[in-house]
């Protein structure tokens, strides 16, 4: 009940009153009834009042309940915002209505360095100008906008959404990835692809070019139609090689690639290796030694087959006079393989280059060779698959020595 019914209520009781002190014309009775009329004023005052003020104690305790449940709602809604950057493991940062930052994760302050930005208008990323640029025009315009942009050497993704209440723009939320691994990786599958064409590229067109030259000179020699004919072979075979080498690579770069471990007898896939190698290493004669303890070790053997292949070839391959010796033994807990050899060795500057993919030291001996560029890259990326690591040490003119360390009982996840 109102304030303003008492009043309705008392210019009624004075009226009825008046209408009788009219109607009776008797002093006495009139200041009865005036009397009568006093006391219910007092009566219906506080009544009244009393009412009155318990509906506005009950009207304050509504509004104060309500805005304990706003500021719970703001609370929630802070942790809400923690929790979630916190499992997202993005950059976030959330933006109101008056252009004030309003919150912030640490993954955003560690991503561009900031402190304290809370409570400062959005301005403050001016120097972080591809951010910038992108929150702006997506708060002017009320509007989603995505971009991406490079700071410090790293790659990000921003991902703007504007924050609606019933249709009315709240600002807006900001959410930054680190993409440099993916920017990297794009980078570095572009390069392999050209490379890849490059290598194709180079016997490709020397096939092309003899053919070209034995159709055109149906008079060449016997001779020279032969040398022409076994460049060609040379070529086609190097061809087929970087083609199985890169399928191999490709295999191995699958996400869900998987070793095929069996207990397996490393002699065994030495002396298979020596076998298919040595008569290479006996026309160039190079002196073999061999010493391979017997151990049975967790590998994928097919693969393991071909990193010894693979590392006694290129010992036979750069090597013109003296000796390859295939080492193998046990040592602290792991299994080594020694490949040493007395070529030519390897510079310092290029330890680490030889194991990139398609890298040579000399191009033209790598191609007369026959080899594809590859081989110790498989090597290293088998290895590892394998928790092992691969070391080389070398010295130019005088030969090297890759080594392999295999745990011989790796821990099974
Ligand atoms: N035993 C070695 N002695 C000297 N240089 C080597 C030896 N093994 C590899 N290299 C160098 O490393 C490069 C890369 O080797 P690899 O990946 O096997 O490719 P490829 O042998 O097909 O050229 C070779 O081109 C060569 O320059
Ligand atoms: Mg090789």
């Amino acid at each position: 009940m109102k304030m303003y019914n008492h009043y309705v209520t008392t210019l009624l009781v004075y009226s009825v009153g008046l209408v009788f002190l009219i109607y009776f014309q008797d002093p006495i009775f009139s200041v009865f009834l005036m009397m009568v009329l006093a006391t219910y004023q007092i009566i219906a005052y506080n009544y009244f009042k009393l009412t009155y003020i318990e509906t506005s104690e009950k009207e304050k305790a509504r509004l104060l309940y309500k805005l304990e449940q706003t500021e719970k709602a703001t609370v929630e809604a802070a942790t809400q915002f923690v929790s979630l950057s916190k499992i997202i493991d993005s950059g976030l940062l959330m933006i109101d209505e008056d252009e004030k930052i309003k919150q912030v994760n640490e993954t955003f302050e560690a991503y561009f360095d900031t402190h304290d930005i809370v409570g400062e208008t959005y301005d403050i990323l001016i120097p972080f100008r591809g951010l910038y640029k992108a929150v702006n025009e997506a708060y002017i315009q009320e509007i989603k906008h995505r971009t991406q942009m490079q700071y410090k050497n790293k790659y990000y993704d921003i991902n703007i959404s504007p924050i609606l209440e019933d249709k009315l723009y709240k600002g807006c939320l900001v959410v930054v990835h680190d993409i440099t691994q993916l920017k990297t990786a794009e980078t570095f599958q572009k390069q392999f692809t050209a490379d890849v064409s490059h290598e194709l590229k180079t016997p490709l067109s020397a096939i092309k070019g003899i053919s070209e030259l034995l159709s055109n000179n149906p008079n060449m020699s016997e001779e020279e139609r032969k040398d022409f004919i076994q460049s060609m072979v040379r070529e086609s075979s190097r061809l087929e090689t970087i083609l199985s080498d890169l399928l191999i690579i490709s295999k191995m770069d699958r996400l869900d690639y998987e070793l095929k471990i069996e207990e397996t007898n490393i002699k065994v896939l030495v002396d298979e290796a020596m076998h298919l190698l040595e008569p290479l290493a006996k026309n160039k004669g190079l002196n073999i030694e061999v010493s391979v303890a017997e151990a049975m070790v967790s590998v994928d053997p097919t693969k393991f087959r071909q990193v010894i292949i693979n590392l006694i070839k290129n010992a036979i391959n750069y090597t013109d006079k003296g000796y390859i010796k295939v080492r193998g033994l046990i040592e602290n807990g792991s299994y080594v393989i020694e490949v040493e050899d007395s070529g030519i060795g390897i510079a310092k500057e290029d330890f680490d280059k030889v194991f990139k993919r398609f890298y040579r030291v000399d191009e033209a001996r790598s191609r007369a060779s026959g080899g594809s560029g590859l081989g110790l890259s498989i090597i290293k990326n088998v290895v590892k698959k394998h928790d092992g690591k691969i070391e080389l040490t070398s010295t130019l003119k005088k030969g090297s020595c890759f080594r392999i360390e295999l745990p011989i009982n790796p821990e099974k996840d």
